[in-house]
């Protein structure tokens, strides 16, 4: 797809995109799949959000009819938690709908933007909103969680409104890296016979922002990485940014003067397609988790399922973005490298 540049300000994150038409969404509403129905293998497939439903889906192209059921995620993402408009109650409502689950989750993956943002915030309002996120997990939360770096968790990358000089301790990426306690910006991780490696999307362009991309020291390690993993070890990838994603075209419902959708590169990963074909030398790389565009789909492509899924927040706190409830994902891992993903909305109720 082409990737038109400049057409909406980086700085500004996402929360500030309107939509225009609904026409494609609408007909890739079609492919939405009934509460647990399963499905084969297919190339491309994709389905956006039941508005106050479920959505479960599952993928592999010869499932063992042994397989056994080895880790149960709750993939939350987007959580975007400020002071304001109740976005820590819907925090802990998410979180309470989460472990109220007859089918309780062994992992909680939090995918990125767990606070509203710290790109242009200073230091004052940036601990605020930490700390509103770690109050809240610490009492709402009983599930082992590990973190992902999202755009909005960047600390003071637009200096001009963060006040930010560069040369702070906690600047950019280290701050979040410090509060989540993870071992680095990106990292792996195995549990459960499944291999997971977590990724970190989100790349300067100085003081206009970010775009999404592995920067080529990841990417030399995400190589070594996947060749260090044994072939019949299942991987998952998590992302804040989708790698691929038809949710990143759709974010803005808008098309061009002359028809042409297009996909910006701080919707999703510009290295999309060197990703997907670094996946195609390593048949047990079967999924990618990720969030950003606050919005659920689903693609197979070559042999991996993308999924994105939602946001806790929603249309940042102000109800459902376009067909996407607040929610979030449980994702069923198996031993045959198999899976399956529902979305779920927790029922949120928009404050003033
Ligand atoms: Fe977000």
């Amino acid at each position: 797809m082409l990737l038109l540049l400049h057409k909406i300000p980086y700085f500004a994150g996402i929360r500030w995109m309107f939509p225009l038409t609904n026409r494609f969404i609408t007909a890739m509403s079609s492919h939405l799949h009934a509460r647990r129905s399963f499905l084969q293998t297919a190339l491309v497939s994709s389905a956006a959000l039941l508005t106050g439903q479920a959505n479960a889906e599952s993928h592999i192209a010869q499932p063992s009819p042994v397989r056994k059921r080895v880790l149960r995620i709750a993939h939350f993402t987007d959580v975007h938690v400020q002071p304001e408009r109740g976005a820590a109650d819907g925090m802990k409502a998410c979180l309470r709908h989460i472990h109220a689950q007859a089918d309780k989750p062994d992992l909680l993956l939090n995918g990125g933007d767990a606070i509203m943002d710290a790109l242009e915030q200073n230091e004052q309002r940036t601990q605020l909103q930490w700390d509103i996120f770690f109050d809240t997990l610490k009492r709402e939360n009983t599930t082992p969680v590990k973190h992902c770096i999202g755009n909005h968790d960047v600390w003071g990358w637009l200096q001009d409104k963060s006040g930010a000089k560069g040369n702070e301790p906690r600047y950019g990426k280290k701050w979040a890296v410090e509060v989540y306690g993870i071992p680095n910006r990106y990292y792996s991780f195995a549990q459960a016979g499944w291999h997971f490696i977590v990724l970190d999307s989100t790349q300067s362009r100085g003081n206009i922002g970010y775009e999404a991309r592995l920067d080529s020291e990841q990417y030399e390690w995400l190589r070594g990485e996947l060749a260090s993993v044994k072939p019949t070890t299942p991987v998952l990838i998590l992302s804040h940014i989708p790698i691929l994603s038809m949710t990143s075209a759709f974010f803005l419902r808008k098309q061009d003067h002359n028809n042409d959708w297009t996909i910006q590169r701080n919707l999703m990963h510009a290295d999309g397609l060197q990703l997907q074909q670094l996946f195609r030398k390593h048949p047990n790389v079967k999924v990618c988790l990720s969030g950003h565009t606050h919005l659920v789909d689903r693609l197979d492509y070559t042999g991996v399922t993308y999924f994105c899924n939602g946001a806790v927040s929603g249309a940042w706190w102000k109800g459902a973005w376009q067909e996407c409830e607040p929610g979030y994902a449980m994702v069923n891992l198996y031993d045959d490298g198999s899976f399956e993903r529902e979305y779920i909305s927790y029922g949120w109720t928009p404050k003033e």
